[in-house]
């Protein structure tokens, strides 16, 4: 335990507020990588490079916890030890596997955007890590038939599966070495522009009922907060960039939004 419970809380009802401030301020900045990559935010570094960089914290703070604070592969936490695969099973897929599949060869990323989201990324992982390894550690072995935990880990994996399997079809939809965009169809993309931040969306949510933790609310927070603003910047961005844009495609929400 690296700090008391009301610290923890505290800490954690200032990191909702900053996530408030970011929706914000997200409405109005779009953040300048993939897509809507822009000068004048610095020196930038190859793109592979950066979502490397910044992802893979999340899978040392987590597994340092892991190991110190759970004692690792200890059988008598079978709960802590689940929730340790569905984080790495999600963060070692953005961290190497999704870099290295992306078709983003030759694209850049500001280097202040990688310092950025590894600040967010080592104290979202860090939060995380100490409930569920520390304060709250163990969970009940009861835990694992509670509605929660359930319910929490179908919409984490369904999450997953729409997030993994939509992104792929963006890959598709480059050649090698090509980097110019084009319209998605198919699976969710038949409905709105935004299918994996979607899954994503619904990955944390589902993280948040499994672990039923403040830590885990915050996470769907941040990823609503990141994830909403973008989902529209690219919408508008493809009514504006293609004619031909399905009109009837919403940005994030099937028939709402
Ligand atoms: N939890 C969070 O807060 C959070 C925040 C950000 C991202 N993420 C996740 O990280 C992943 C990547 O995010 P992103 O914002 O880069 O997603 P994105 O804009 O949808 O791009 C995903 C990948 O597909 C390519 N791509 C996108 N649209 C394309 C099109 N129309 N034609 C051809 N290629 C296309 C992109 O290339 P370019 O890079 O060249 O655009 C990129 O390699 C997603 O799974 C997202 O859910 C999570």
């Amino acid at each position: 335990m690296l700090i008391d419970q009301w610290q923890y809380e505290l800490t954690i009802w200032i990191w909702l507020g900053i996530a408030a401030g970011t929706f914000i301020l997200l409405m109005f900045v779009r953040a300048p990588y993939g897509r809507h990559e822009r000068p004048g935010w610095g020196p930038r570094i190859p793109a592979r490079l950066g979502w490397i960089a910044m992802e893979s914290p999340c899978i040392i703070v987590m597994t340092v916890f892991f190991g110190i604070g759970a004692s690792g592969w200890n059988l008598a936490d079978p709960t802590g030890i689940i929730f340790y695969i569905m984080w790495m099973t999600h963060y070692v897929h953005r961290s190497w596997v999704w870099p290295a599949r992306a078709h983003i060869s030759g694209k850049k990323m500001p280097i202040s955007i990688v310092l950025f989201a590894i600040g967010f990324n080592s104290i979202n992982s860090w939060l995380n890590a100490e409930w569920i390894f520390s304060l709250h550690h163990p969970y009940p072995y009861e835990w694992l038939y509670s509605p929660q935990f359930i319910i929490g880990v179908m919409l984490f994996i369904t999450g997953m599966g729409i997030n993994i399997k939509t992104d792929d079809m963006l890959f598709a939809l480059r050649e090698n070495g090509e980097v110019d965009y084009k319209i998605p169809h198919g699976h969710m993309f038949k409905w709105i522009s935004c299918p994996n931040y979607f899954g994503e969306i619904l990955e944390w949510i589902g993280w948040a009922l499994a672990t039923w933790s403040l830590a885990g609310l915050s996470f769907a927070v941040w990823a609503i907060a990141n994830l909403v603003p973008r989902a529209r910047a690219n919408h508008k961005w493809y009514l504006e960039n293609f004619a031909e844009y399905p009109r009837s495609r919403k940005a994030l929400i099937p028939k709402i939004w």
